[in-house]
């Protein structure tokens, strides 16, 4: 059976995701724990695909997860991680990994070469309200999910929140979000 393939990503509404130091901005616990991790974790082995530098912002492999890093790099190499050197060896080694999904996790490099390349099943986007730290337009990091052909299923709503002091690496919300889940529209893809 053909597996889905699916985009995770947070982001503010001006389609920041990241900086240019390699970092995400913000801390949003509850997107982490509620929504990142048992959305990747469905099944043992599931594939992550990622780029090389997304790989560089994680202490180590994302456990129980088939990590899958796109580099031009064919030389790299890192415990917990399979480098491979395009999408198409990416999306093999992904097809040939447990479970139904495929999640493509960043960032807008990769994002922006899937979302070109492949059709996206789904969209989980993250979405940050009143996000206010300034960057320079260089230091920003910025993915626009084409998001015609799809619709929205599902919304989630979470609220700015402090670290729970009982819990530990608790960091709270630092803003307000909302999970939005779009589905690529099959009745319009098929009638087009
Ligand atoms: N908010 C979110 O949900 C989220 C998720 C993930 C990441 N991020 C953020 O996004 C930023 C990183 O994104 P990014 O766009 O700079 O980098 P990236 O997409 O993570 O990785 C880019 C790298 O991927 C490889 N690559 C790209 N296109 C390729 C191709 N066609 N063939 C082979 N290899 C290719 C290259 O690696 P080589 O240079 O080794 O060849 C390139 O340098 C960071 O700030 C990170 O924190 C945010």
């Amino acid at each position: 059976m053909k597996k889905q393939l699916n985009i995770i990503v947070a982001m503010t509404d001006k389609y920041l995701i990241g900086t240019i130091s390699n970092s995400i901005p913000w801390a949003l616990t509850d997107d982490f724990i509620k929504n990142f991790v048992p959305k990747t974790t469905e099944v043992v082995g599931i594939p992550l695909i990622m780029g090389r530098k997304t790989e560089q912002t994680l202490k180590g492999p994302l456990v129980g997860r088939t990590n899958i890093v796109i580099s031009r790099n064919t030389t790299l190499k890192r415990e917990g991680f399979i480098f491979v050197k395009d999408e198409i060896e990416a999306m093999k080694v992904a097809n040939e990994s447990p479970g139904e999904t495929i999640w493509c996790i960043g960032g807008a490099e990769i994002y922006k070469l899937f979302q070109n390349t492949f059709a996206i099943d789904e969209y989980h986007i993250t979405i940050i309200k009143d996000f206010d730290k300034k960057f320079s337009k260089e230091e920003m990091i910025l993915f626009a999910p084409n998001l015609s052909g799809h619709r929205l299923i599902e919304t989630v709503e979470f609220e700015k929140r402090d670290p729970d002091p009982n819990k530990k690496r608790d960091r709270g919300n630092e803003y307000s979000f909302k999970i939005c889940v779009f589905k690529k529209d099959t009745f319009k893809a098929s009638l087009f």
